[in-house]
């Protein structure tokens, strides 16, 4: 098992399977928060439900994501460093063959998302007063409402939203490529399945601070 963990394909395999896990959430949390355009009512229904009526399935979804959230960032980190080390001059000309911007983009981008993790649990699920003053427990709407009337959260969540969608697309693609699911494709736009799964996240997840700021969720 630590033979495998050493390897670098292996830590790629964990990168992998921790991956699909966490888009698998990813998707199911952009669906749930669709509902909001259906009400208030609804929408507090569906976040009691996760924080009281399963509870214990919630906790045990909790654990799953942050193992695979910890481990995801681990496998990234080792292997940037040991890509490092193997070339401590930098190329004198980098000359992209392949490589799209979410591939170059791909750790910065992680890098902001998981700063965005910590604010945005902190803003919605731990009641930080400082990010979201007026944080109230079991009012999951108007948390999100009262958040996004303020723009610069509906700016922060689309910039993030923007680096969701170059690292599903090319995540995805990775994934489907480490497991042999994938050919190699020279045009990135062919890679359509990681396209269609990067975008519809994207933009789910988009239309609630959109909807907000457009005045049609209130
Ligand atoms: C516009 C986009 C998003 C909205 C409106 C949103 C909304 C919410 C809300 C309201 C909660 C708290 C639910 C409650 O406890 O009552 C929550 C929790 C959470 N969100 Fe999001 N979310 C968004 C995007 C994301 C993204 C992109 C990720 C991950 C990359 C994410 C990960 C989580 C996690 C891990 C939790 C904690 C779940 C728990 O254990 O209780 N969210 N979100």
């Amino acid at each position: 098992m630590l033979k495998f963990w050493d390897s670098s394909v292996g830590k790629k395999v964990v990168m992998g399977v921790t991956g699909l896990i966490l888009v698998g959430f990813v998707i199911g949390h952009m669906a749930g928060n669709l509902q909001i355009f259906m009400g208030m009512e609804r929408y507090n229904a569906y976040a009691k439900l996760l924080q009281e009526d399963i509870i214990e399935i919630t906790w045990a979804v909790r654990v799953v994501l942050l193992v695979s959230t910890v481990l995801h960032v681990l496998a990234a980190y080792q292997l940037t460093m040991r890509n490092r080390a193997a070339r401590p001059v930098d190329y004198a000309l980098r000359d992209a063959q392949v490589s799209t911007y979410a591939s170059r983009t791909l750790r910065w981008g992680g890098v902001f998302l998981a700063i965005f993790l910590v604010l945005h649990l902190g803003q919605f699920t731990l009641g930080w007063k400082w990010l979201l003053p007026e944080f109230s427990r079991g009012a999951a709407y108007g948390n999100v409402v009262l958040a996004f009337e303020r723009p610069f959260w509906v700016v922060f969540y689309l910039v993030a939203m923007f680096f969701l969608l170059l690292h599903l697309f090319h995540g995805t693609w990775a994934v489907l490529r480490t497991l042999g699911l994938a050919k190699n494709a020279a045009e990135p736009l062919q890679r359509r399945l990681p396209l269609i799964i990067a975008l519809v996240v994207t933009v789910g997840f988009s239309l609630v601070p959109l909807g907000v700021a457009l005045g049609i969720v209130r």
